[in-house]
C-alpha cells in the first residue's frame, strides 16, 4: 500500500505543515506539493527539503498510490495532477480540512472536519492523542502552520484548541525564534508597490445596501502572496467586504475576504472554480480576463449579497416612553439624558405616536417648553414586525421620511429601529466606529455659537460672517464656517484663517464676494477652491502670508463615492455632512452656519465639541490615514499644539499607516510642509519626540534618531529662540523659527544628508541655504568665536557678518562656551547695526577713485569704528583718506 499526501497548490506553511503532520498519522507516506508554493514556504523548503523529503509534482509518478491524503483543501481543482488520482479505481481519499464542507468536494471514505484557525491543528490534536513522538523540527514546522493560518493567535478564527497545539509543539521543541523569522511581516519594496496600486484601484460599489470593495489590476508577475496583500489591504482600510482581482498574463489571482456574516465568500470564489472559508477564500481564474471577471463577480454580488438582519436584531433596547400630557421641556431633558433621538408617546399604555429631540427642542427654543409632547409628536408611525427585513425598514424610511420605526411583536413594543441602526447595519466598520461610536451628546440639540464669535472676535469680523451668509443665499447657495476656524473658535482662540465651504458653485460665490468685499480672487483649478483677499476689516490685523490683505479661502461641500450600478464610484459636491466626514480628526470637523434665520448653529455630527472638551484627537474613520498620511503629522502637531491626547484607536490607525508606510508614498513636498508646520509650532520637540516615537522621523532621513544630544539642542533653541524674542520685539518674524529647530534636528547628520534632504523635499532655495550654511560653517564659526582670549569687536563682526539669523541662533543653541554666545548676541543686537556715516560720495569727493578698493577702505573703516577707534563722520573719512594713501 502506497500513501500519498497532498494539499493545494500556492501551499501557505499550514498546508506545508498539515502534510508533515499527517505523514506522522500515515508513517512513510509521500509528501507531494502541486504547483507552485508561497515564497516564504520556498525559502524555507530550500533549507530543509532534505529532511522533511518532500517532492514536487512535477517529478512525482503516481504509479502504486492506493490511498490520497488531502490536506488543508478538499477541492479537486486545487491539488494540481494529483486530482487524477481522485476517484481512481483503487484508490481510496482521506480529507483533513478546516474548511467548510461544500457541494463541490471531493467524496472521501474519510472526511474530518473541524472549525480551527489552522488545519494543522486537527491534525496535531491526532498525533497527541494518539502519543505519537514528533522531533523539534517537526513540531516547529507544525507550529508555523498554525502561528501563520491564526495570525499567531490573533484572528478572530483562532480557537483554544490551537492555543492548545501551539502550547503542545512548545513543549515538544517548536523553536519559536525560527516561526518568528519565517511569519511574515514586513511588505517587500514590490509588494509595497502592489499594495499601493490595489489601494489605488480600489472601487467601492454598493450593492444591495452593501459597500463592496473591489481592486483589480494587472501585474507583470504573478503575486507570491496575494493573501497577504489581501490582508493588509483589508486591515488598513478596514473594508467589511473586499475582492481583489490581479490579472497575471495568463490568469487571474482572486481572493476575497468578508467581515459580514451574511456574505459567505467561499461561495464567490466557487464561482471561478476556488473555495475556502466564507469569511477568507481564493481562486485562479484562468478562463477570463479582468474585465470579464469583474463583470461576472458584480453581476453575482447582484444576485446574491442580501443581508438577513431582521428588524429584531436591528433594536437596541427599551425606547423612552413618554406621556401623551408631559410638557415639552422635561421631555427634551429626558431623551438627552438617555442619549436618544426618538421617543415614543403613550395614552393607556397604547402607542399614539413618535416625536424626536429636534422637534421637541424646537418647541423649546420657540418658547413652547410649556406645551404638551402631544402638539409635537407624529401619529404616523409605520410599525414594523420583528422579522421585517434590514431592506423593508430601510425602504419605509425613506419612503416615508421618517427618522425610526417602531418594532412590534403582536401588540407588544420591542423597541425602535432608527436611520442610524439601518447605516450601522450595513456598514459595520465603516459607521459603527466613526467618531467613537456612541454620541455623547445627542444629535438633536441644536447649539448656536454666536455669542462666542462676539466674545472671541471684533465686531467686524461677525459682521463680515454674515453677509458672506447672506450674500450665499442671495445666490440661492448655502454658507458655513468649517475646520480649524471653527475648532479655534470654540476654543476661544482668535484664529482669523476664514475657510468658507458652500453647498453650490463655490467659484461663482467667490467671485461675487470678492466684489461685494472690493477684494480680488484667485481660483485654484486643481481643487475646485478659491481665496479671496479683501481689505481688512476694522480691529483685524492682516495676515502676513496673505500681503496684508484679510484672506477668506472657499470651498464647495464634496462627497464622496455613491453606486449607480456596474458605473464607477465619482467625487461629486454634496450635503455639508458629507463634507465634514471627508476632513481629518472629530475637532476639525464641525461648521457653523452663516445664513439669516440659522447663524452660528453648530454642525457637530461627530462629537467634535466633546473631544475638545476631553482633548481627544479622534480620526472620524479607519481610512483617515491610507487617505491622507499626512494626517499623521496633523494629529502629532494638533497632539502637541493643544496638549490633548490622541485616543487608542487612532493611534493604532496610525500606527498601521506607519507600518504600510503609506509616508513613503506621499510626495516629499507634502510632507515638507507638515514639517515646517510642526516646526514652527511654539515648542515643537514635543511633537518631534511623538514623532519619533511612532517611527516617522525616518521619513525625513533614515539614519535620523532623535538621541539626548538633539533633545538638549532642541531645548537650547527654545533659549535662544526666547532671548532673540526679547531683542527682536515688534520683528520677531523676522526670522523663521522652523529653520533653527530643522538646523537642530539635522544636526548628526552629515552635510552630503543635509544637502539630499534639501533637494528631495524640494526645500526654497532660501531655506535650503540657511540649512546648508548652518551645517558648513558651524564648527568652523564656533571654534573661532569660542576662543577665551579677547577678541576685537571687528573680529567677531568677521566671523558672523553674513549668516542669516537662523543660523546664528542655531549656533547659539549648539554652542556650549557662553563667551561664543556673547559674541553672537553682541554681534545680534549692537555689531550688526553699526553703520558708517560716511558714503561712497564722500570718499568721490575727497578725491578718491572708485573702484573695487572702494569696498575694502569701507570695510577697514567699519572695523575701525566697531573697535571704538573713530567716533565722527570727519574721524571715518579721515581714517579711510590715511589708509587710502598707504
Ligand atoms: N484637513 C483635512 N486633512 C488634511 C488637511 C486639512 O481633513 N490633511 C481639513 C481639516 O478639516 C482642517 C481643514 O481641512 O481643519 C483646514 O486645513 P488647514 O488650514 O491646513 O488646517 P487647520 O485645521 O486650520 O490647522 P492650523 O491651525 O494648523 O492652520
Amino acid at each position: 500500500m502506497t500513501d500519498l499526501i497532498t494539499t493545494h497548490a500556492n501551499a501557505d506553511f499550514d498546508a506545508l505543515a498539515s502534510m508533515v503532520a499527517a505523514r506522522k498519522l500515515y508513517p512513510g507516506a509521500r509528501l507531494v506539493l502541486p504547483g507552485s508554493q508561497e515564497r516564504a514556504v520556498r525559502e524555507f523548503m530550500s533549507l530543509c527539503s532534505d529532511l522533511v523529503k518532500i517532492e514536487y509534482e512535477k517529478d512525482a509518478s503516481l504509479e502504486n498510490v492506493t490511498r490520497l491524503i488531502i490536506v488543508e483543501t478538499r477541492l479537486k481543482s486545487r491539488i494540481g495532477k494529483m486530482a487524477q488520482l481522485v476517484g481512481k479505481k483503487g484508490v481510496e481519499v482521506h480529507i483533513y480540512d478546516h474548511h467548510p464542507r461544500t457541494d463541490g468536494d471531493v467524496k472521501a471514505a474519510k472526511d474530518i472536519y473541524k472549525k480551527t484557525g489552522a488545519s494543522t491543528t486537527i491534525l496535531v490534536e491526532l498525533i497527541k492523542d494518539r502519543e505519537i513522538k514528533i522531533s523539534p523540527l517537526e513540531a516547529t514546522i507544525m507550529a508555523l502552520g498554525i502561528y501563520e493560518d491564526t495570525g499567531s493567535l490573533t484572528f478572530p478564527t483562532t480557537t483554544r484548541e490551537d492555543v492548545d497545539m501551539v502550547s503542545f509543539l512548545i513543549s515538544n521543541g517548536a523553536d519559536l525564534h525560527l516561526v518568528s523569522s519565517y511569519l511574515r511581516g514586513e511588505l517587500t519594496e514590490k509588494e509595497l508597490r502592489l499594495l499601493a496600486l490595489l489601494i489605488q484601484s480600489t472601487e467601492v460599489h454598493v450593492i444591495n445596501s452593501v459597500h463592496v470593495a473591489i481592486a483589480a489590476i494587472t501585474s507583470e508577475e504573478y503575486v507570491d502572496d496575494l493573501s497577504l496583500l489581501a490582508h493588509k489591504l483589508e486591515d488598513a482600510e478596514n473594508f467589511n467586504l473586499i475582492f481583489l482581482m490581479v490579472q497575471t498574463r495568463d490568469r487571474v489571482q482572486f481572493i476575497a475576504r468578508s467581515a459580514l456574516p451574511f456574505v459567505n465568500v467561499s461561495k464567490v470564489a466557487a464561482l471561478f472554480g476556488g473555495g475556502g472559508h466564507p469569511s477568507a477564500s481564493g481562486a485562479v481564474i484562468r478562463d477570463m480576463n479582468l474585465v470579464e471577471a469583474k463583470a461576472k463577480l458584480i453581476e453575482y454580488l447582484r444576485s446574491h449579497i442580501h443581508s438577513d438582519i431582521k428588524a429584531k436584531e436591528l433594536v437596541t433596547g427599551k425606547p423612552v416612553e413618554l406621556k401623551i400630557d408631559e410638557p415639552v421641556s422635561g421631555a427634551s431633558e429626558k431623551l438627552v439624558k438617555a442619549l436618544c433621538e426618538y421617543a415614543v408617546i403613550k395614552d393607556n399604555g397604547q402607542v399614539e405616536g413618535i416625536t424626536s429631540l429636534k422637534d421637541l427642542d424646537r418647541a423649546v427654543s420657540l418658547g413652547f417648553g410649556h406645551a404638551r409632547v402631544k402638539g409635537y409628536m407624529s401619529r404616523k408611525i409605520f410599525p414594523v414586525k420583528p422579522d421585517t427585513s434590514i431592506y423593508a425598514i430601510q425602504d419605509m424610511i425613506q419612503e416615508k421620511d421618517v427618522g425610526c420605526v417602531p418594532v412590534f411583536d403582536g401588540g407588544n413594543l420591542l423597541g425602535l429601529v432608527t436611520r442610524s441602526d439601518v447605516l450601522r447595519a450595513f456598514h459595520g466598520r465603516l459607521f459603527a466606529a466613526a467618531a467613537g461610536g456612541e454620541l455623547k451628546e445627542p444629535r438633536g440639540v441644536t447649539v448656536n455659537i454666536t455669542p462666542r464669535i462676539k466674545k472671541t472676535f471684533p465686531a467686524k469680523m461677525a459682521e463680515l460672517l454674515r453677509f458672506a451668509g447672506r450674500l450665499a443665499e442671495e445666490t440661492g447657495f448655502t454658507a458655513f464656517a468649517v475646520g480649524g476656524f471653527v475648532r479655534d473658535l470654540l476654543l476661544g482662540v482668535v484664529n482669523f484663517d476664514v475657510d468658507i465651504v458652500i453647498e453650490g458653485n463655490a467659484i461663482e460665490y467667490a467671485k461675487r464676494l470678492s466684489k461685494e468685499l472690493c477684494g480680488v480672487y484667485v481660483y485654484h483649478k486643481r481643487f475646485g477652491t478659491a481665496t479671496v483677499f479683501c481689505p481688512c476689516p476694522a480691529g483685524i490685523a492682516p495676515s502676513r502670508s496673505s500681503g496684508g490683505k484679510f484672506r477668506i479661502d472657499i470651498a464647495m461641500t464634496r462627497t464622496e463615492i455613491y453606486e449607480k450600478p456596474a458605473a464607477l464610484p465619482t467625487v461629486k459636491f454634496g450635503p455639508i455632512e458629507n463634507d465634514l466626514y471627508r476632513r481629518d480628526f472629530t475637532i476639525n470637523a464641525m461648521a457653523f452656519r452663516l445664513s439669516r434665520h440659522h447663524f452660528g448653529e453648530l454642525l457637530d455630527p461627530f462629537n467634535g465639541r466633546a473631544d475638545l472638551k476631553d482633548g481627544t484627537i479622534r480620526a472620524l474613520h479607519d481610512l483617515s490615514f491610507v487617505d491622507d498620511p499626512t494626517r499623521i503629522f496633523r494629529a502629532v502637531r494638533f497632539e502637541q499644539r493643544f496638549d490633548f491626547k490622541i485616543e487608542p484607536r487612532t493611534e493604532n490607525l496610525i500606527k498601521k499607516a506607519v507600518g504600510l508606510k503609506m509616508v513613503d508614498r506621499t510626495q516629499k513636498q507634502r510632507i515638507r510642509e507638515e514639517l515646517i508646520a510642526i516646526l514652527s509650532e511654539e515648542k515643537p520637540l514635543k511633537a518631534v519626540r511623538r514623532l519619533s516615537e511612532l517611527n516617522e522621523l525616518r521619513f525625513i532621513d533614515p539614519d535620523l534618531t532623535l538621541k539626548s544630544k538633539n533633545i538638549e539642542l532642541f531645548s537650547a533653541a527654545e533659549e535662544a529662540l526666547a532671548w532673540y524674542d526679547n531683542t527682536h520685539t515688534g520683528n520677531r518674524h523676522a526670522l523663521e523659527r522652523w529653520l533653527v529647530y530643522l538646523a537642530v534636528l539635522l544636526d548628526e547628520l552629515d552635510p552630503a544628508q543635509v544637502k539630499k534632504i534639501c533637494g528631495d523635499f524640494v526645500f526654497r532655495k532660501a531655506d535650503a541655504a540657511k540649512i546648508i550654511s548652518y551645517k558648513k560653517n558651524a564648527d568652523r564659526v564656533l571654534a573661532a568665536i569660542s576662543k577665551k582670549e579677547k577678541l576685537r569687536a571687528s573680529e567677531v563682526y568677521g566671523h558672523l557678518e553674513g549668516l542669516s539669523h537662523e543660523v546664528m541662533v542655531a549656533l547659539m543653541a549648539k554652542t556650549p562656551s557662553q563667551a561664543a554666545r556673547r559674541r553672537i548676541m553682541s554681534y545680534m543686537t549692537k555689531y550688526a547695526h553699526v553703520k558708517l556715516d560716511l558714503r561712497g560720495d564722500d570718499l568721490k569727493k575727497a578725491g578718491i577713485e572708485p573702484g573695487p578698493h572702494f569696498k575694502e577702505l569701507i570695510k577697514k573703516t567699519l572695523h575701525a569704528k566697531l573697535d571704538g577707534k573713530i567716533k565722527t563722520k570727519d574721524g571715518e573719512l579721515a581714517f579711510a583718506l590715511q589708509h587710502y594713501r598707504r
